[in-house]
């Protein structure tokens, strides 16, 4: 065993096995296809991110769209393994796409949150994103809402001291 952070690296199509576990483990009812997944990471639309743990295994991942020259962005999708949570994974890998974001010169940068998901609206609260809409039962089969949030980009993400 060892107490090393994980690696955040660009994902690649050899990814995909482990990501679509986690993906699917991690959204029951309305987990994305792998073909779906796949179609994202090798997109040059998206930038997606693995965190890789030393001995090798996932421990999360992150998704962004972000056409270059486009001035929106938007998060796609995220998951940490329940192993890893807590530890900031989910930040990094959020500060990350955001950073990528701003470095292809979008503006703003959006997502959507299940409304009966605290945990993930927190981080994405405490990262700048404002609640700007609400799309009722966005979420099939369960009816649940989403929250669509919206952050600038152009000064560095993450926590500001004032
Ligand atoms: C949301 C998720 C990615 C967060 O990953 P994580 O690595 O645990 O997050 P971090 O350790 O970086 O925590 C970041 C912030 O999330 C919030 N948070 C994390 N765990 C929390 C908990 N148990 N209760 C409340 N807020 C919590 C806090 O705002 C925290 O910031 P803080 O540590 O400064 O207080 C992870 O919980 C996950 O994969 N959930 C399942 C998939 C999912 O819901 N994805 C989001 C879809 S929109």
């Amino acid at each position: 065993m060892t107490d090393a952070a994980p690696v955040l690296r660009a994902a690649t199509e050899a990814d995909l096995d482990a990501i679509m576990a986690l993906e699917e483990s991690s959204f029951t009812s309305d987990a994305w296809s792998r073909d779906s997944m796949q179609r994202e990471i090798v997109s040059p639309f998206c930038h997606y991110l693995v965190a890789v743990r030393a001995d090798g295994g996932l421990a999360g991942y992150a998704g962004l769209l972000c056409p270059e020259g486009s001035s929106d962005a938007d998060i796609q999708t995220i998951a940490v393994d329940p192993a890893d949570r807590g530890h900031g994974l989910g930040r990094a890998l959020m500060t990350e796409l955001m950073a990528e974001a701003a470095r292809r010169r979008a503006r703003q940068i959006f997502l959507e949150v299940r409304a009966d998901n605290p945990v993930a609206h927190g981080l994405y609260r405490s990262l700048g994103f404002d609640d700007i809409a609400v799309r009722p039962n966005y979420y099939q089969p369960d009816g649940v809402d989403a929250v669509v949030m919206r952050a600038e980009l152009g000064r560095p993400a993450g926590r500001t001291s004032a």
